[in-house]
């Protein structure tokens, strides 16, 4: 139907007739001209129309926004002073020699060139949404960055393997989407919540190299970077150790950036341990624009007559920080209070800070409501450690390590981007080292950090009963600007480790055969060494378009209740199909009264 998209005529076609399709973006009436932009995924095209051909002209004025039309013109130059350098087509119009509506369309309930529109309406009306150019423009750079994904994997041998949907459940510490069988009454298959132990048998199958970009779902609490169903790019490798892993991978998202975004990020990514990452940063994911770091001063505080530090500085699990903000004396009382409020979200009951007026004058020269409980001594070594200059603020939290980590993680990210302190585009990072398990205070046991398939290191191994605290996997994850974009690990192919683990999870033997039989029989049958990652598609795709939500990201996302407002899913089924599936639906208690 047509020669060209809009969006790709420009001046090389002038005296050219050509033929384009596309939606009216805007009808201009200019005493006795029609201007009518043309929209299509590649852009913008004026077209005009003259009154000399009635019948034409007729049809012209007809048009409304968002119709569906055919123009054949023929392209010439836009009169001086009329041409738009925005637009790919600015220099050139199309004169319309037949224009044929296609289609017509009712007044759109939303507005293409509003970027204000609420998002459930933007949701609930997604085709309409998606025809936006900045959509176009993501849901396009997505499409570019699997193909460069698969073309790079290819590259490397990797084989492109489909995994099942209907499955038994993973565990990747989520909630399942459960699917009720109706040929076997009252059993229920899961939905993976990503591929790993199919993965797994993949490498025990000698595939030697997968990949495959994968849907997971996750029945968990929604935020602006986790949806319920969400896009893997999952992969595994044979007889591999973590550094190849890790070296391919990245190289992989090198080519991309270069591809994509003509970006070079830094060859190799710089690499930190968890520990680290949590004793500089208060988090596991630090984003490294920002130079604000956090300093350890319990040791001078454990004596103060101050309880909100000497509880914490006397307290194993406890943390007092200290971090220096440059220029901090410009915040007023008010931003404090606010900043204040923000650690609260995070848990902090408050937000300690010295302002260092002129350090010179030693005690004089500072001002802060809490200088009264410290000596001089704790003063001073905490100006020293912090390394704070006249002008800058030093703030402090003390708390459950758990809750400074957060609490003053998010705040110095915060800070950087209200005071103007973030350093370069794009700081790729290894975090490496990560503890096996965490303690759960309130299920009173262990959980695995990552999941129960990964790799103890060997020397650890002997810690895995005594001490599993301090015994450290083998798991990596990438993270982009503050982002975890993937994460993943060197396996256990073990049988006897991994019956190890599973006893410290809490996992008895025969819960361990009833739920992961197939994989711990498996391990039995000659299992190579491997390891593998996953990214999340989205959050990677988010962080390259600049986009503040997954949601932005991906073509028919969920709401943050995890409802699809298109489709109105998930709804109600007839009595019929829920007796198929010998499922009886308790009534919402409302209705029962
Ligand atoms: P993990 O659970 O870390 O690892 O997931 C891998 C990556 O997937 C992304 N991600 C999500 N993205 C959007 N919405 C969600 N709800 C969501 N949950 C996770 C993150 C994360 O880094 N099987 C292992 C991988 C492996 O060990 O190879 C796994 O799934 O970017
Ligand atoms: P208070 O004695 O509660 O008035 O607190 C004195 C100062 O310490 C205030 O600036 C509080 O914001 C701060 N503060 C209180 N609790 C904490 C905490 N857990 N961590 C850091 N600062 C705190």
């Amino acid at each position: 139907m047509r020669t060209h998209y809009c969006g790709d005529v420009n001046a090389s076609n002038i005296d050219q007739e050509v033929e384009v399709c596309g939606w009216v973006n805007k009808r201009r009436d200019h005493g006795g001209v029609i201007f009518i932009d043309l929209r299509d995924r590649n852009g913008l095209l004026q077209c005009v129309f003259d009154p000399d051909d009635a019948d034409m002209f007729a049809t012209a004025e007809e048009v409304r926004n968002e119709f569906v039309l055919r123009v054949k013109g023929l392209v010439r130059r836009r009169p001086e002073g009329t041409t738009n350098d925005e637009l790919s087509t600015g220099e050139i119009e199309v004169l319309g020699r037949e224009l044929e509506i296609l289609n017509r369309a009712d007044t759109p309930p939303i507005q293409i060139d509003d970027d204000d529109t609420h998002e459930e309406l933007r949701l609930r009306y997604r085709y309409i949404d998606l025809r936006k150019p900045e959509m176009q423009n993501r849901i396009q750079m997505r499409a570019k960055v699997t193909h460069a994904m698969r073309e790079f994997l290819e590259g490397e041998n990797f084989l492109d393997i489909e995994t099942p949907m209907l499955t038994k459940a993973t565990p990747e510490g989520a909630r399942d989407y459960l699917v009720p069988s109706r040929t076997h009454e009252g059993k229920f298959f899961a939905l993976p919540q990503s591929p790993q132990l199919f993965k797994q048998l993949l490498m025990m199958s000698g595939m030697d190299r997968y990949y495959q970009i994968v849907r997971c779902f996750r029945d968990e609490d929604l935020r602006a970077d986790r949806q319920p169903e969400f896009t893997q790019l999952d992969l595994e490798m044979s007889f591999v150790d973590e550094s190849d892993v890790m070296a391919t991978t990245e190289a992989m998202i090198r080519q991309i950036y270069k591809k994509v975004l003509d970006v070079d990020l830094p060859n190799p990514f710089p690499t930190m341990t968890y520990a680290e990452a949590i004793k500089r940063f208060g988090s596991d994911r630090p984003d490294l624009r920002c130079p604000l770091e956090l300093v350890d001063v319990a040791d001078v505080l454990t004596d103060v007559d101050f309880k909100v530090f000497s509880g914490p500085a006397n307290d194993e699990h406890g943390r007092v920080a200290a971090s220096r903000l440059p220029k901090g004396t410009e915040l007023t009382r008010k931003e404090i209070d606010e900043y204040t409020k923000f650690v609260g979200i995070y848990g902090a009951r408050g937000l300690a800070y010295i302002k260092v007026n002129d350090l010179s004058q030693g005690r004089e020269g500072l001002q802060s409501p809490i200088l009264k409980f410290m000596p001089d001594e704790a003063v001073n070594t905490i100006m020293e450690r912090t390394g704070a200059e006249n002008g800058d603020l030093v703030f402090f939290g003390a708390d459950k390590a758990y809750v400074v980590n957060e609490a003053l993680g998010a705040l110095r990210v915060k800070l950087g981007h209200d005071r103007g302190l973030m350093q370069g585009d794009w700081k790729p990072l290894w975090v490496v080292d990560f503890p096996m398990f965490e303690w759960d205070e309130n299920a009173k046991r262990w959980f695995a950090i990552h999941h129960p398939f990964t790799a103890p290191f060997e020397e650890h191994l002997e810690k895995l009963e005594s001490d599993p605290h301090h015994c450290l996997s083998r798991a990596y994850d990438m993270v982009i600007n503050g982002t975890e974009v993937g994460g993943g690990s060197i396996r256990i192919h073990r049988e006897e480790v991994q019956q190890r683990v599973m006893r410290l999870l809490g996992i008895d033997e025969e819960e361990a055969q009833e739920k992961f039989g197939f994989l711990l029989n498996a391990l039995k049958y000659g299992c190579p060494p491997h390891g593998g990652l996953a990214f999340g598609l989205d959050r990677l795709i988010m962080l390259m378009a600049g986009a503040d939500s997954i949601r932005e990201v991906m073509a028919f996302p969920k709401t943050q209740t995890a409802a699809c407002l298109l489709t109105d899913a998930p709804s109600e089924v007839s009595a019929e199909q829920l007796r198929e599936l010998s499922i009886k639906v308790r009534q919402p208690q409302k209705e029962e009264k």
